[in-house]
């Protein structure tokens, strides 16, 4: 499976903020926010992953990332001239996905919560069309919004309707197989002008091979589309890692659990840091994990 992490679009919801920055390049509390979508593929061992951004801010993003090898990734690079919608990722990405199936995540979509990884996982070994993510939220005419049947399988879908039919969104973390390519291929732009990712999900729904797991009321997908949301997300974050005193989405410690780094590797990654709260984390959790050893 490759990943993709869409990372482009113009921010203009977070102008004058994003005027000079990418918005997946903000912080979330300590961290950038592109590490909380990257963060969730690593779960998933999706190690081969494709980051889609805009031209401007193709190079800042490889000078935070790299090509990936010191966190055991396969990270490469392509950009969005334009946002003509999500599902120019499977046109863009074509090449870096071959024949393989897809796991998408939106730079934006941060995600926490009990069961992620075995979530990624089941989805991946037992994908058979499409895999989407329900969310319950109070304002579901913000989002795509899916009805699902009691076997969990995607009934209908519609793209920020004015009456939702259900308080259902459709999470920006889709995993596809091999046909999503084909499909986004031959789209059409909507009323609003852009290609829509319902659009590719439709197809796999009429056929009944969209699955829709739904993100119970003990996770988190926090929103980030307004300053508001922006600060409550990060709060969020300070929140918990405070209290409990362990990071979320630390790249280099979800490498080094998952066996893509040794102990030695992750050690320099935190040594390059030293001055922050999370370097001197990243050291600490390498350090431990020799003494174990
Ligand atoms: O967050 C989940 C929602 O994401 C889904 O429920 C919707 O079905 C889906 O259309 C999308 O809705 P948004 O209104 O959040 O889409 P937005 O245009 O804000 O784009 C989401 C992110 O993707 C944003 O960080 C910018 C990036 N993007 C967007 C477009 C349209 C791109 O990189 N390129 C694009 O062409």
């Amino acid at each position: 499976m490759k990943g993709i992490i869409l990372a482009g679009g113009a921010g203009t919801r977070l102008h004058p903020v994003t005027l000079a920055v990418s918005k997946q390049l903000l912080p979330i509390y300590d961290k950038p926010m592109i590490y909380y979508p990257l963060s969730v593929l690593m779960l998933g061992d999706i190690r081969d992953i494709l980051i889609i951004s805009t031209p401007e801010d193709q190079p800042l993003f490889q000078r935070l990332l790299g090509d990936g090898s010191e966190l055991g990734l396969n990270l490469s690079y392509a950009v969005q001239p334009e946002p003509g919608g999500l599902p120019e990722a499977f046109i863009i990405g074509a090449d870096h996905v071959g024949d393989d199936s897809i796991a998408l995540i939106l730079g934006d979509n941060i995600f926490y919560g009990p069961g992620l990884s075995g979530f990624l996982h089941d989805s991946r070994q037992t994908l058979d069309g499409c895999v989407l993510f329900g969310y319950r939220v109070s304002d579901p005419e913000r989002y795509g919004v899916g009805e699902v049947d009691d076997d969990g399988r995607l009934v209908a879908i519609e793209e920020k309707p004015a009456h939702p039919r259900t308080d259902r969104a459709i999470t920006g973390l889709y995993f596809f197989d091999n046909t999503a390519l084909d499909i986004a291929k031959n789209l059409t732009p909507s009323a609003r002008g852009e290609l829509e990712i319902t659009d590719v999900i439709r197809p796999y729904q009429r056929e009944g091979r969209a699955k829709v797991i739904d993100l119970g009321r003990g996770f988190a997908w926090l929103d980030t589309g307004t300053h508001d949301s922006l600060l409550d997300a990060g709060q969020y974050v300070q929140v918990l890692e405070r209290r409990q005193g362990v990071r979320i989405a630390c790249i280099e410690e979800i490498a080094l659990r998952r066996g893509f780094i040794d102990a030695e590797a992750c050690y320099r990654r935190g040594a390059a840091l030293p001055k922050s709260g999370y370097g001197q984390y990243v050291m600490e959790i390498a350090t431990t994990e020799t003494e174990r050893r």
